[in-house]
């Protein structure tokens, strides 16, 4: 499942970036495949997001220790097979580079955080990654209460692609977080 890869990926890099007093972040759907969709929404707290789009909120704002609440729904037009990977090439703080390509499905994905130099391993789903259509799923995630930034503020900035085995663009996103 696609959204469901996405969305783990999603809070795999979010949990990876819970080191402050709080997290806020604006994303750019720049391509999405023309059988896919994404609708990620965040319904609580109430006003975290400042505007939505055709993907779902956008320019959310989170405190630490917060009861997140929202719903995916979305759509994976074909099969991710093996040989889909994913890339990530995120500037820390405007200067440090994190970048790192994965696979999709069928391994594990290991990178190093910069800055606290800490390893971590995403574990990913099997291959293939069916086609798959999924209507409105809820879910909710509390995020931790302490800042292992101690209110340093961190940002990160840029894109996030995913390829089918083909190379063709599945998804490509550009992330601006901010935490402190
Ligand atoms: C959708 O994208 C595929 C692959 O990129 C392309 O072959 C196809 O013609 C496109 N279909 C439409 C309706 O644009
Ligand atoms: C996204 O999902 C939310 C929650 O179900 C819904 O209110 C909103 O209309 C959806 N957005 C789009 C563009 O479909
Ligand atoms: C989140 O939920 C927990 C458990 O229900 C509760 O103790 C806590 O006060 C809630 N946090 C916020 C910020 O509402
Ligand atoms: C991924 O890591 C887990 C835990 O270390 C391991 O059990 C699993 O076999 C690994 N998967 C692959 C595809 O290497
Ligand atoms: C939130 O998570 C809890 C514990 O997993 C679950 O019992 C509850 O139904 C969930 N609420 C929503 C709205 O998904």
């Amino acid at each position: 499942m696609l959204s469901f890869a996405t969305i783990s990926l999603f809070f795999a890099l979010y949990s990876l970036f819970a080191y402050g007093d709080g997290i806020s972040f604006s994303r750019t759907v720049t391509k999405i495949a023309n059988d896919s969709a994404l609708n990620l929404t965040f319904t609580k707290p109430a006003k975290s997001c400042k505007s939505t789009d055709a993907y779902g909120s956008n320019d959310c704002t989170f405190q630490w220790g917060d009861n997140i609440t929202g719903s995916v729904s979305g759509k994976l037009g074909h099969d991710l097979d093996k040989g889909s990977k994913f890339t990530v090439d995120l500037k820390v703080d405007k200067i440090i580079k994190w970048s790192f390509t994965c696979a999709v499905c069928g391994a594990n994905c290991t990178t190093t955080i910069p800055v606290i130099d800490e390893k971590i391993t995403i574990a990913l789903p099997d291959c293939p990654i069916k086609a798959v259509e999924l209507t409105e799923e809820l879910f909710n995630a509390t995020l931790p209460l302490t800042s292992p930034t101690k209110g340093v503020k961190v940002t990160a900035t840029g894109p996030i692609t995913i390829f089918d085995a083909l190379g063709a663009t599945v998804l490509a996103i550009t992330l601006d977080i901010t935490v402190q």
